[in-house]
């Protein structure tokens, strides 16, 4: 029988006490125990990128991450990204800009971007590349992508002027 502990975190806001096989990524517990399949599987060696999370605040390849190294943290995953059924800013940034195709990296693009514009509100073109570059979109679709990222970063900022006036 596969030695197992319990763990409490946060995931998407909501404390969660799981017990998990301690030989289990947070990716796999992500998918299979709490059935969040938002976050993808893929390489599971942590080059792709399509299972990249946060986890308190930081991106993670969560295939590389097992899930008793997310005890007491706060996970947060595409599925978390939409507050109240409202899409956030730059998950409706990448429907205007046409972002998606196969679909398949874009909840790793949204969590990498999520990360960069919650830690740099007016990204320059290589700190959007860099933030990225561990997020590989198969159909190429990079122009869109950073072009969403621009954009939302954009309507960051004049809100935030919005607010302050
Ligand atoms: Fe984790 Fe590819 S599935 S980096």
């Amino acid at each position: 029988m596969a030695d197992t502990r319990t763990i409490t975190l946060s995931i998407n806001g909501r404390a969660r006490e799981l017990e998990v096989a301690v030989h289990h990524t947070l990716l796999e517990v992500l998918r299979e125990a709490v059935d969040l399949t938002g976050t993808k599987e893929c390489c599971v060696v942590g080059e792709c990128g399509a299972c990249t999370v946060l986890v308190d605040g930081r991106s993670v390849n969560s295939c590389l991450m097992l899930a008793v190294e997310a005890d007491n943290t706060a996970v947060t995953t595409v599925e978390g990204l939409a507050v109240d059924g409202e899409l956030s800013a730059l998950q409706e940034a990448f429907l205007d800009q046409s972002a998606a195709q196969c679909g398949f990296c874009i909840p790793g693009q949204l969590i990498s971007a999520t990360a960069l514009l919650d830690q740099i509100d007016d990204p320059s073109d290589e700190q959007i590349q860099e933030a990225l570059a561990g997020t590989l979109c198969r159909c190429a679709g990079y122009e869109q992508i950073f072009a969403a990222v621009r954009q939302a970063a954009q309507e960051k900022r004049d809100g935030a002027g919005e607010q302050t006036l």
